[in-house]
Formats: structure tokens, sequence, C-alpha cells
């Protein structure tokens, strides 16, 4: 997954509690979260590796109810929402979610 964002062909809607968002399909979560805030997700001593849980978000999809998730290990898929989210990833987040 390291070039994910380089071989991105299009953006797909991602709810972020009540923020409509456009990330790069094929992307992890955290990806995503990074290509919205880049210096805060970059620099956030996320292990991206699912070592460190401080990436864990609540997401809901339009086939199943919400669930618990590592956004570094998870996929993007349209449709979306993220409903809930670490303390950490909403300090990291918190410019996009107010
Ligand atoms: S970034 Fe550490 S578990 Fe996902």
């Amino acid at each position: 997954m390291q070039n994910e964002l380089l071989t991105a062909n299009r953006l797909i809607p991602l709810r972020i509690g009540e923020v409509e968002c456009h990330v790069p399909e094929n992307s992890s979560l955290l990806r995503c979260f990074e290509y919205l805030r880049l210096y805060p997700i970059s620099m956030g001593g996320f292990c991206w590796n699912a070592d460190c849980r401080t990436c864990e978000v609540t997401v809901r999809t339009a086939c199943s109810s919400e669930q618990k998730v590592l956004s570094c290990q998870t996929p993007v898929t349209e449709g979306m929402a993220i409903v809930g989210m670490t303390d950490k990833l909403k300090f990291c987040l918190r410019t996009l979610t107010k």
C-alpha cells in the first residue's frame, strides 16, 4: 500500500461525521485521512501496521451495520461513513470535522 495514492484513478465519497469528503479509491481509510490532512496524520505517530490501534474507527456501510475497524488495514468503499474514531484521530482531523 505504499504508493496507493499514486495509483488512485478517481475520488469517491466518504462521510466523516457530518462532513462529506472525497478521497482516493483503493486506499486504506488512514491513507484517505492523510490525503485530507497530510501533516497531522503523517506526523501523528501512527504505526500503519495494526500494532498501535490508535487508528480505530467505527464505520457504517450500505451492506453492514456499524463495526469497529483499524483504518490502516481497511480499504475505503463507496458510500462508507465514519461514525466514530479514537481521540487521537479526532485531534488529527479536528479542522475537518468542525
Ligand atoms: S495505525 Fe497503528 S494500528 Fe493502525
